[in-house]
């Protein structure tokens, strides 16, 4: 058993092997470190007037990302996809974290408090897709425009993340028959 952990989340993965994705936040294999390796002052970060201005936008973002998808979760006609939009939930919650994380700020009270969400999968998948467009697009901005170097690694990452979304919705819009 190894200790891994992910730069981006910073979460710590306890396995034999270096997982594809982070288990927590997404992150590709590259971000994922042998624990000893990870920075304990990686996140103290001087932030720019514009890069604190981005992490408040994608805290919103995270957090009505969170919400809605736990809304779907709860639509338990269909379990595979609630299951798996529960998981998306807790992927989108830890990157509101992360970004709150380096932004010096608490996470939103109402987190884990679902939205409420159509009836139809279908519409609530591809409501999805526009959501992981605007937050991969504004992601890959952000890191356009960042100045210090940890916050452009993390929107970099974040933003690939929400691109293997659209993937996912995607596969699941065929499970479904959309
Ligand atoms: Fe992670
Ligand atoms: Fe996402």
């Amino acid at each position: 058993m190894k200790m891994l952990r992910c730069r981006i989340c910073g979460e710590t993965y306890l396995g034999t092997e270096v997982p594809s994705h982070c288990p927590f936040c997404g992150a590709h294999r590259e971000h994922i470190v042998p624990a000893p390796e990870y920075p304990a002052d990686i996140n103290e970060v001087q932030l720019a007037e514009v890069e604190r201005g981005d992490l408040e936008t994608s805290i919103e973002l995270e957090r009505s990302n969170t919400r809605f998808y736990l809304g779907m979760a709860q639509h338990k006609d269909e379990h595979v996809l609630s299951s798996t939009y529960k998981r998306l939930a807790k992927v989108e919650a830890e990157h509101c974290e992360l970004f709150c994380k380096l932004a010096g700020l608490e996470e939103p009270e109402d987190l884990d408090v679902p939205e409420e969400v159509s009836d139809d999968w279908c519409a609530n998948i591809a409501e999805s897709v526009k959501r992981e467009q605007r937050a991969s697009r504004l992601y890959r901005q952000f890191a356009e425009r960042a100045t210090n170097e940890r916050i452009r690694e993390v929107f970099d990452a974040v933003s690939v993340v929400e691109s293997d979304h659209i993937e996912l919705d995607g596969e699941t819009s065929s499970y479904a028959g959309c």
